[in-house]
């Protein structure tokens, strides 16, 4: 009984263990009323200079409501900020390179999971300034969730959200003076190697934060 009991008590710490093991680091909830209006955005948005990218770390209430901007739940468990074919969950990932890690954008939860430790910044980008950038958005289509369409649909579906998602981004960073650039000059081996991420998940794009 004692060693039953024992052993309860150890897996049950593992499971634990395990849970605060992947969780990445946490994200306040999004802010989701207030701020700059829409119309003010519209005549801020921009991308800043790649040669001279603001350089300083986004706070954590700022990544979370770019990311909620990107591809969070606005209404309910099926709603979400960008639009999906038939109201699919968002089939395109959002992933944060920083200098802590790694991270996986969690929609559902809003949260990030630990996908690795390594900072991967220097890696990422053609062009050697996108290292600069404080925090790095790589956007990968999800193949298992476009399943239902052939190839060519699926990608041009994941573009579409792609680009509703970078403009979103584009938007909040405008209300939140942040800066940011879209970038396509991308090393996709060297991306797709450091995610571990299936052979055809190749990525689209990756967006610069910074502030
Ligand atoms: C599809 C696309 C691809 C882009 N690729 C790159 C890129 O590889 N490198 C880069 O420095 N900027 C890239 N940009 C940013 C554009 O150069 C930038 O948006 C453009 O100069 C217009 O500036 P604005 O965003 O301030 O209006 C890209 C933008 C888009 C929309």
């Amino acid at each position: 009984m004692k060693k039953l009991s024992i052993l309860v008590f150890t897996a049950v710490f593992l499971v634990l263990w395990a849970c605060v093991a992947s969780a990445g680091p946490k994200l306040p909830d999004p802010q989701t009323s207030g701020g700059m209006g829409l119309f003010d955005a519209f005549k801020l948005r921009q991308s800043a200079p790649g040669g001279d990218f603001p350089k300083g770390e986004l706070s954590a209430q700022e990544l979370s409501n770019v990311l909620w901007a990107m591809s969070g739940l606005n209404r309910g468990e099926t709603g979400w900020t960008v639009p999906m074919s038939k109201g699919l969950p968002p089939y395109v990932r959002v992933y944060a390179a920083t200098k802590d890690g790694v991270f996986l954008y969690e929609w559902d939860t809003h949260s990030l999971e630990d996908i690795s430790d390594k900072d991967i910044r220097a890696d990422i980008g053609a062009q050697r300034f996108v290292a600069d950038a404080s925090c790095i958005l790589i956007l990968v289509p999800d193949t298992d969730a476009l399943a239902e369409f052939d190839e060519a649909t699926g990608l041009e579906f994941a573009a579409v959200a792609v680009g509703m998602m970078t403009q979103d981004a584009y938007l909040a960073c405008a209300a939140m003076n942040l800066g940011a650039r879209y970038i396509h000059s991308m090393r996709e081996n060297a991306i797709a190697s450091a995610l571990s991420i299936a052979e055809g998940n190749r990525p689209i794009c990756v967006f610069m934060l910074g502030k």
